[in-house]
């Protein structure tokens, strides 16, 4: 769908396309197409982080449920919450048949996807609230819905991981804010590994992650009425920066793009080889996350990972605010 120029898509590209290197927010990546092709990464035999935080929930769900004795389940980029069904499960079946019911609010940019996993859920799930919200987790002003209970807010799938360091400072201490002191934070994360397995799991044989990474253009194209701008002017990069030890995404141009987008008047001009920024995935080391964590008022309670220790699952608890 084409978008006016002072649509939210349109400053963001005014913001960042002529930015040297260009770059444009990650959420731009999941449209309904690329939430689709997202959904095709997590099924990769190379892209291991969602069998291994599976396996972790599957261990650890019945032990969150009990640990927490949460009475909302708040998830940020839910996406189609299919992991999430384990903690679902886990909290319906760990909740007292009289007592109050358990809701469950997922929160997505991705409209489509959002409405369409909150029906299947509330039919799946007669004894759960299903409150789905769209919103941008980036956002200041970040709220949560007021519960009975205590909360336990989730942010899985390694998405922290695609925040700067600075961002993802200012998110925790968002967060921190919004939750209240005994209310939980489940955070799944990804661990520095084998380079070669980083780089693959970004990088896969079947061309999948290419064509996410590429459909960026794709959403340009369609939503900012461009011409001459082919997604497959541009070639999908994956490469490990040691130093900030995360995988960085990059679109190259294939060739000299001279492209016009006619909902913002502007011409946008890339020599062949110039680079687009477009994800980072940061790994981690969990003591040195938990300390991240404990520094803006969440200490860890427990941090588990699966059996090969490639995926990290922790679960902090709000501390009485000093
Ligand atoms: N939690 C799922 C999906 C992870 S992919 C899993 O673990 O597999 C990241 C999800 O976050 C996608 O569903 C995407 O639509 C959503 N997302 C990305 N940026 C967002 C933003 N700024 N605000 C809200 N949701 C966002
Ligand atoms: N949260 C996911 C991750 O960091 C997002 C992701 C997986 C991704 N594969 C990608 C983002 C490829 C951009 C391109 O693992």
């Amino acid at each position: 769908m084409t978008a006016g120029v002072d649509s939210p898509l349109a400053l963001d590209a005014l913001a960042g396309l002529w930015q040297d290197p260009p770059t444009l927010p990650v959420k731009w990546l999941y449209d309904e197409r690329g939430s689709r092709l997202f959904d095709e990464i997590t099924r990769l035999p190379e892209y291991y982080p969602t069998r291994r935080e599976t396996e972790i929930l599957t261990a650890r769900a019945a032990e969150i449920a009990a640990t927490t004795g949460a009475e909302m389940i708040v998830e940020l980029g839910s996406g189609t919450s299919t992991k999430t069904r384990l903690l679902l499960d886990a909290f319906v079946a760990g909740c007292d048949p009289g007592g109050s019911r358990i809701s469950y609010v997922p929160v997505d940019v991705s409209d489509e996807m959002l409405s369409v996993t909150a029906e299947i859920l509330s039919a799946d799930y007669p004894d759960l609230d299903v409150v789905p919200v769209v919103a941008d987790f980036t956002e200041p002003g970040l709220t949560l819905p007021v519960a009975n209970g205590p909360r336990l807010a989730v942010f899985l799938g390694g998405t922290i991981g695609n925040f700067t360091p600075d961002f993802r400072v200012e998110f925790l201490d968002r967060l921190a804010a919004a939750l209240a002191p005994g209310d939980y934070f489940l955070l799944g994360a990804d661990l520095i590994k084998d380079t070669g397995r980083l780089v693959a799991a970004y990088d896969d044989k079947s061309g999948v992650t290419a064509d996410f990474n590429r459909n960026l253009i794709e959403v340009l194209r369609t939503g900012l009425d461009a011409r001459n701008l082919y997604a497959d002017d541009f070639e999908h990069i994956a490469r490990w920066n040691p130093a900030e030890h995360r995988i960085e995404m990059w679109l190259r141009t294939r060739r000299d793009v001279n492209a016009w987008f006619e909902v913002l008047g502007k011409a946008w001009h890339l020599p062949a080889g110039a680079e687009i920024h477009t994800e980072i995935s940061t790994k981690f080391e969990p003591a040195a996350l938990a300390a991240e964590l404990a520094s803006v008022g969440l200490p860890a309670v427990a941090q588990w990972t699966d059996v090969a220790g490639d995926f990290l699952l922790t679960l902090a608890c709000r501390r009485e605010s000093p």
